[in-house]
């Protein structure tokens, strides 16, 4: 596979310098893997295979029920799973629908010239189209294409997200800040805390949306749709279409997160993970890459300020601490923390073990 005679960065440049994704290929109509995609052989997964997980399902929450039930269950599911889809989210079916189907408008029908302009990686900016954001920094490239766009702090100015998407994707972030902000105040009653503790320290107060989109991949058993990890963030809330492929390692299974019709899902991100000092789980999960589809999904990260001047430090609530439960990390800038998880590329190699003291 790693051969001395293949100049893997050159591959990489070129699909780089297209502009036009993985989506770009397939229109193009590659049959065969291009080989930056291709798994090492003892990484392939077998998508029949994989992911059955015995009769071990998710947890599924019911919001719009008992609040003090809703509190058990997202406690629960925080410790034992890292990952629950939500119903009785109160996000309306119209602007999940809208939103799933601008993003596939997006890289479907963008014009190209508008998708060639707002193809970037630049740290800084607000609104960008690429494939893989670790292009270069992970040891396979993932069978996907993103639009990234942050909602907050600092929202676009409206002229900077594409016209095919802009009032969908506005709405939708609007209907999931409210949802980030319910699932923040149960989260922090079942760590026993006011139900304004994780807003009062800004957990809620970044905002970014990643409109993914998987393409019908010609060899799936060969490639990843994205490839292991845990999200950097303090929570995740995710939209996927009908299509499935995502799944969780949990107690040493990939377990399938099966598309419910309606239903959110929802998880614990790495900076949750340490600021409830491993009360709470950041899974890792993946996508495998499939030949129906394509697949759309919107992955809306709340963190804090992203920017890379930001001075907010966050360790272990010290509420939680006591003698028998001393901190488990170390007090951390996040601004750090973002460096070292994007530096590193995905690929299952844990951002917060590195923080741990
Ligand atoms: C992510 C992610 C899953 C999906 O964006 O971090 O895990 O289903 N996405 O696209
Ligand atoms: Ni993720």
């Amino acid at each position: 596979m790693v051969s001395a005679d293949y100049d893997r960065t050159a591959d990489l440049r070129a699909l780089d310098a297209t502009r036009a994704g993985v989506r770009g290929l397939v229109a193009a109509g590659i049959a065969e893997l291009p080989r930056v995609f291709l798994l090492p052989p003892g990484e392939r997964v077998d998508a029949e295979a994989a992911g059955g997980g015995g009769t071990l399902e998710i947890p599924v929450v019911d919001l719009g029920g008992d609040r003090e039930q809703a509190v058990e269950a997202v406690r629960r599911a925080g410790e034992q799973w890292g990952f629950f889809q939500v119903v009785g989210h109160a996000v309306p079916t119209l602007s999940t629908e809208a939103a799933a189907a601008a993003v596939r408008g997006f890289h479907e029908g963008e014009r190209e010239e508008v998708k060639r302009r707002l193809y970037s990686r630049e740290p800084g900016r607000a609104v960008k189209y690429h494939c893989n954001f670790d292009l270069y920094q992970s040891r396979v490239a993932n069978w996907r294409d993103t639009l990234y766009c942050r909602m907050a702090p600092d929202p676009p100015a409206p002229d900077e997200l594409p016209d095919s998407c802009r009032e969908a994707l506005l709405e939708y972030s609007e209907h999931v800040k409210g949802l980030g902000n319910t699932l923040f105040e149960l989260l922090s009653e079942a760590l026993g805390l006011s139900p304004s503790y994780l807003t009062d320290i800004d957990c809620n107060q970044g905002q970014i949306l990643l409109c993914h989109y998987y393409p019908p991949c010609p060899e799936p058993e060969l490639a990843i749709g994205t490839s292991r990890h845990s999200d950097s963030g303090f929570l995740t809330v995710l939209l996927q279409d009908h299509v499935g492929g995502l799944q969780i390692l949990h107690e040493d299974q990939w377990i399938d997160v099966p598309p419910i019709p309606g239903a959110l899902v929802v998880n614990i991100g790495d900076l949750l993970q340490l600021i409830s000092n491993d009360r709470f789980k950041s899974v890792e999960h993946r996508v495998l890459a499939k030949n129906d589809g394509p697949r759309i999904s919107i992955a809306c990260f709340f963190s804090t300020h992203f920017h890379p001047s930001s001075t907010r430090i966050y360790g272990p609530i010290k509420e939680l601490l006591y003698e028998e439960n001393p901190p488990l990390y170390r007090e951390t800038l996040v601004r750090d923390f973002m460096k070292y998880y994007y530096s590193k590329g995905l690929d299952g190699k844990s951002a917060i073990s590195h923080f741990r003291l």
